[in-house]
């Protein structure tokens, strides 16, 4: 049950709000671009497909990210589809400030940002809407180049933990 605070019954209790969220299983994407001098990117669990016509996608980086301003500076996204076996990878890419591209096998895609080797899938798309919300942003990108790639099962996260499907 969610707890609230007696003086404020409408507040809830960030931790038990986080907890119960978590409840709620998604797929994990690395989303990435380059500025021309090197790339940037970081894990994302809030990637979702949002319209078809117009083509796009959506996802939430949190105002504390150091990565998203640079990311939207650059423009033009990579959304990196991670396979179940990148649970490191997708960690590696959670630490801000890191080298995060550091020991990671990737290219430059059709648009310039790195694709990163061994995902399912990859969408590149162009940042056309931002809006506030709350700690986060709420970004709308255009996709302009999609493709599947490998047929194996996608990296999931639950309740703090990675997981697959089983077989
Ligand atoms: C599985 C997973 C999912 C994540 N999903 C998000 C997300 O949807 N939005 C977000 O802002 N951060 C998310 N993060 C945390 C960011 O990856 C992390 O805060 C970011 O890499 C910090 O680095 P930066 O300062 O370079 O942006 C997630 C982390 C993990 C491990």
């Amino acid at each position: 049950m969610i707890k609230t605070d007696a003086a404020d019954p409408l507040a809830l209790d960030p931790a038990e709000l986080r907890s119960v969220l978590g409840h709620f299983c998604t797929g994990v994407t690395v989303i990435t671009a380059h500025d021309g001098d090197q790339p940037h990117g970081f894990a994302c669990q809030s990637f979702v497909s949002l319209s078809l016509d117009p083509p796009y996608v959506s996802f939430c980086p949190a105002r504390t990210s150091t990565s998203w301003p640079r990311l939207r500076d650059a423009g033009d996204l990579c959304i990196n589809v991670l396979a179940h076996d990148q649970g490191e990878l997708c960690r590696g890419f959670s630490v801000s400030g890191a080298d995060k591209f550091a020991g990671v096998d990737w290219a430059p895609g059709a648009n310039g940002a790195p694709a990163v080797n061994g995902v399912i899938a990859r969408v590149e798309a162009t940042v056309e809407h931002e809006h506030d919300a709350g700690d986060h942003t709420i970004v709308i990108a255009r996709v302009t180049r999609l493709e599947a790639l490998r047929d194996e099962r996608p990296l999931l996260f639950y309740k703090g933990k990675f997981g697959s499907f089983a077989d």
